[in-house]
């Protein structure tokens, strides 16, 4: 007999062909999108072994038909086998070529044509905060820091807000578990260093407060649950409101540079009265909100252990982390915190 004889319909051996140049294909693909077009080509709906499979059918010999469709099957699951070891093979070279592109070496001493070793350098956050404290050290104020888990009293009842105060909401909070359930939290705001700083510092008091601070929010381009704020805080005798304007618009001069200017709007916060929002205004015109300020109140001076007939004072505070983002002109604020080294490094 002759392989025809078996093989009436040519399909054995249009089988084997279309065997054969599956597996050629897919040993040769070399990237995944090819090994998936071998595949699709082979036992993919228009693909040639589907093909033979609903030829089928035509075979009239029962006993053929079936040994027929044995062999097909057996050839998918041969294709099937060979593209899913060729899938890990290609996976498996496409992360190590990554992970070889974007690997740092941290051992690596990288010197440049001057024979210079790479230096790193501050993050961001950390030279705002630092070029802050440097103007208003020039301006005759200390600095001063306090935790980062701060007690209820601190971080709410002591800035005049008692619990269940309705402003507490104006604060989303990280509760740190503790025996007392609700008396100890991440701090909100770097306020409670004012009560600090009252109780520890003889007045007059000029201070700023720079540190890390906790929100419960989601990460987006203009929020992070971490962040940092600067607060400050003057406490002396026969302090006005214009003490305060004139402070703010000190600072952004000698922060952001003579064309800029500052403005207040009034507000409300629990621990000030008045209140107010301070802004800027860029030298195109635009303003951008910084942050709030205004006359500490009596009953945040009394938790301080201040006598408010004596001592009067202003306070304020702001995002740092939103002034860098500004100064640099960075779109979103979770790049600064995804710790890749080609975006930090570009700013010095
Ligand atoms: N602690 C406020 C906040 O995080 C900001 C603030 C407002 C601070 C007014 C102040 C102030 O010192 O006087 O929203």
């Amino acid at each position: 007999m002759t392989p025809a004889d078996h093989d009436p319909h040519g399909a054995l051996a249009d089988l084997s062909a279309s065997v054969e140049d599956a597996l050629g294909q897919i040993s040769s693909a070399d990237t995944l999108d090819q090994l998936r077009a071998a595949v699709s080509g082979a036992t993919g709906k228009k693909g040639s072994l589907s093909a033979l499979k609903s030829a089928l059918g035509k075979v009239a010999d029962a006993e053929q038909r079936k040994e027929l469709g044995r062999l097909i099957n057996d050839a998918m699951t041969r294709v099937a086998e060979a593209a899913a070891e060729r899938e890990v093979f290609l996976t498996e070279r496409e992360i190590s070529a990554r992970v070889e592109s974007e690997k740092t070496d941290v051992t690596e001493l990288l010197v440049g044509a001057t024979g210079s070793r790479r230096r790193g350098r501050l993050h961001l956050v950390t030279q705002a905060t630092e070029r802050l404290e440097d103007v208003f050290v020039g301006l005759g104020f200390r600095v001063a820091e306090g935790p980062e888990v701060e007690t209820d009293f601190y971080n709410f009842e002591a800035l005049n807000m008692p619990p269940s105060h309705p402003a507490r909401s104006m604060w989303d909070t990280f509760f740190v578990e503790s025996e007392t359930p609700g008396s100890l939290v991440l701090r909100t705001h770097t306020s409670p260093v004012q009560i600090r700083v009252m109780q520890e510092w003889p007045p007059p008091i000029y201070a700023v407060m720079p540190g890390r601070v906790f929100r419960r929010d989601t990460p987006d381009a203009t929020h992070m649950p971490v962040f940092h704020q600067i607060e400050g805080l003057v406490i002396d005798r026969g302090i006005t409101f214009a003490d305060l304007a004139g402070t703010i618009e000190a600072f952004t001069k000698a922060f952001f540079g003579s064309e800029f200017t500052s403005r207040l709007r009034p507000s409300y916060f629990p621990f000030t009265e008045p209140s107010a929002e301070f802004d800027i205004r860029r030298p195109d015109g635009s303003w951008i909100e910084l942050g709030g300020c205004g006359m500490v109140h009596p009953h945040v001076l009394r938790a301080g252990g201040l006598d408010p007939d004596e001592w009067s004072g202003f306070a304020f505070g702001f995002g740092i982390d939103r002034m860098a983002k500004e100064r640099h002109g960075i779109a979103d604020l979770r790049e600064m915190y995804s710790n890749d080294v080609r975006f930090l490094e570009q700013f010095s």
